[in-house]
Formats: C-alpha cells, sequence, structure tokens
C-alpha cells in the first residue's frame, strides 16, 4: 500500500452505507474517534482583591472570587477531576501604574491565591498568566514608551519585567508559567531565569499563537482592563488573517524552550489548531475565550440551543483539531456533565 488512496475504496453504496456504523447507540460508541475528558480541562478562574464575590456582566454565570472563597471552588474542581486552574487578578485600580509594578509584588493577589491553593490541593495544577495588562493603568501588556502621540510596546524592557513576574509566581507554587504578552523572545530568557533561580521543573506554557481578538472583550471587563485599555494591542497580538505566522511563531517558542504551546481563541481558530499540532506534534492547548463563553451561554440562556450539549460539541471539537488541554470557562459544566455520563 504506496498511500492512503490505496485502501480499498472500490466499494461503494449499496454494499457501503456509512449509516450502518451509526444505527445503534453502543456502535455509534464505538467508532467515537475522540471522547473528551475531565483531565482535558483547565479551570480558568478570575479572583479579585474586593472583599466580596462580584458577577461579571458580560459573563454571565461566571464571577471574580476573593481569595477567602477561593477554597470553595477549589475544592469543586479537585472533587470533579479537574487537574490545572489558570488564575487571573482583578486588582484595585488604585494599585495599578504605568509599570505595572504590583505584578511585581511577592505578596500580590495572584502569589497570595497560588499559596492557598497549594496548601489546600497540592496535586492541582496551577497556572500563572504572564504579562502585565491586570496591573497597568494602560491595560497593556506590556511597558509603554513615553512618547504620548504614538507610545510604542517595549518589547525588551518589557521581557526584564516578566522574568522577575515568572520568578515570583514560580516561587509561590505556580507550576505552569503562562506568557500571554506575545514579546518576541520571552519564552527563552523566563525558561533560563527559572533555571538559574533553580526552577528548572516549572514548566511554560506559551501562548504562542495569540490573536488580536475582539473575543476577548468580557474577559478585560471581568480584570477591569477594558475601561483603561489605551488603543489595542494589533503591534504584539497577531493578525487574525494569518496562519503561516502562527506555525512561526510556535517554532520560535518551542526553540526557546515551550513545553507547551497554546492557541488563542478557540473555536474561529480551529484550523490553526490543526496545524499547529500536525505540524509541531507538540503538546498543544487550546484556550475557549471569554467571548466564545459568552456567546454560547447568553444563547443558551435564552434557549436558542442546549446548553449541555453545545458545552460537550464545542469542548469535543477541540480535541478532534487537535488539542491536548482545553481552557475553559465551562470546565465545571462540562466536568460534571461528564461525571453524571
Ligand atoms: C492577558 C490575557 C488576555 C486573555 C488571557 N490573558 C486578554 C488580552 O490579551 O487582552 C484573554 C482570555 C479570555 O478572553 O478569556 N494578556
Amino acid at each position: 500500500m504506496k498511500n492512503n488512496k490505496d485502501l480499498n475504496y472500490s466499494m461503494s453504496f449499496p454494499q457501503t452505507r456509512m449509516r450502518r456504523n451509526r444505527l445503534k447507540s453502543w456502535s455509534r460508541k464505538l467508532m467515537k474517534e475522540n471522547i473528551l475528558s475531565a483531565s482535558d480541562l483547565i479551570l480558568p478562574i478570575f479572583i479579585t482583591d474586593s472583599n466580596k464575590k462580584t458577577p461579571i456582566t458580560s459573563m454571565p454565570g461566571i464571577a471574580r472570587i476573593p481569595l477567602e472563597q477561593v477554597s470553595d471552588i477549589i475544592g469543586h474542581a479537585d472533587e470533579l477531576r479537574i487537574q490545572a486552574v489558570a488564575l487571573f487578578p482583578e486588582i484595585s485600580s488604585n494599585l495599578k501604574d504605568v509599570m505595572g509594578s504590583e505584578a511585581l509584588n511577592k505578596n500580590n493577589l495572584v502569589c497570595r491565591t497560588a499559596e492557598k491553593i497549594k496548601k489546600q490541593v497540592p496535586n492541582i495544577g496551577i497556572i500563572c498568566d504572564v504579562a502585565l495588562d491586570p496591573y497597568t493603568s494602560h491595560g497593556h501588556d506590556g511597558l509603554l514608551s513615553d512618547n504620548p502621540k504614538d507610545p510604542e510596546i517595549l518589547n525588551d524592557e518589557t521581557i526584564k519585567v516578566l522574568i522577575n513576574q515568572s520568578i515570583i509566581q514560580a516561587q509561590a507554587g505556580a507550576d505552569i508559567i503562562a506568557p500571554s504578552d506575545m514579546m518576541d523572545g520571552r519564552i527563552g530568557a523566563i525558561r533560563n531565569a527559572l533555571d538559574q533561580a533553580d526552577f528548572k521543573n516549572t514548566q511554560i506554557m506559551s501562548y504562542a499563537a495569540k490573536y488580536a481578538s475582539a473575543f476577548y472583550g468580557p474577559f478585560r471587563d471581568a480584570i477591569g482592563s477594558n475601561k483603561t485599555l489605551m488603543g489595542n494591542k494589533k503591534t504584539y497580538q497577531m493578525d487574525y488573517s494569518n496562519s503561516n505566522e502562527a506555525l512561526r511563531e510556535v517554532a520560535l517558542d518551542i526553540k526557546e524552550g515551550a513545553d507547551i504551546i497554546m492557541i488563542k481563541p478557540g473555536m474561529p481558530y480551529l484550523d490553526i489548531l490543526s496545524r499547529v499540532k500536525s505540524t509541531f506534534l507538540m503538546p498543544t492547548f487550546v484556550y475557549q475565550v471569554s467571548g466564545e463563553y459568552s456567546m454560547l451561554s447568553v444563547a443558551a440562556d435564552n434557549n436558542f440551543f442546549d446548553r449541555n450539549a453545545v458545552i460537550m460539541e464545542s469542548l469535543t471539537c477541540f480535541k478532534r483539531a487537535g488539542a491536548d488541554g482545553i481552557l475553559t470557562y465551562f470546565a465545571l459544566e462540562a466536568a460534571q456533565i461528564l461525571k453524571e455520563g
């Protein structure tokens, strides 16, 4: 047999009937090529330094959680066998400045939360985002040049800060450092810094192909950077018109030492996920982002379609496209559906 085309496809209808395998439920189950399980899921959690749980208007069903209440959601995730959580802070505006200084406070909200989770459930993976946007008054992921007319996001200067942000997060107990900032060269720099600080087993998940996407709108609402974001992120996040460029981004991050590659957003970018997985054969994660959650959730809340069914369909499609892990705000719901069989 030279290639797939030489497979015996000479049979055709009526001998071949594709519906034969689909006829019975047990048979459909046996034919499944991809199966979602709770251990594919990563739960993003919004934490807040205010003292009460606050709903996120643009993400119905999701709230920002104060540190004191984090143990409830972690306990729930653990019970449902979710293997990892990703932390995103909403900090009060008086802690934000142009430099994003609070990112380097060893006692900041993310560090305190990571320490607390590690004590409570040592076996759950903790993923910490590396980027300055929750901490900067201008809402950008990096430092700004002081050209008032057309401020540039400074690449190399930002990396110096991200290195320190990564180290303090690793010290606080982060298992996976997840740079989401899209600066060039940051993966290699962070890997070196982690190794030198004796964190050689701390994994790096690179947001390698991260597109400048309007689907992040509700997330920015959640962390409070929507109101303050100056301009857009198009000089560092990717143009949604491009696909080859994603392969170059991923190749560079692998070379620099990324352990896991991530594609983001998810549903509109399944082609990228599929290409990246089949090209590099790396552990490849996908992020079903806030706007995707809101879209599905709002339609389901209006009974435009069945909530549980679209959750399972959208997540299984990521697996089909090649995802090894899926960050999704539906993680708890999906794990519950899976548990109930
Ligand atoms: C921060 C970051 C963003 C998301 C994850 N990390 C937003 C952005 O880049 O503006 C988006 C996640 C989501 O929309 O769910 N760099």
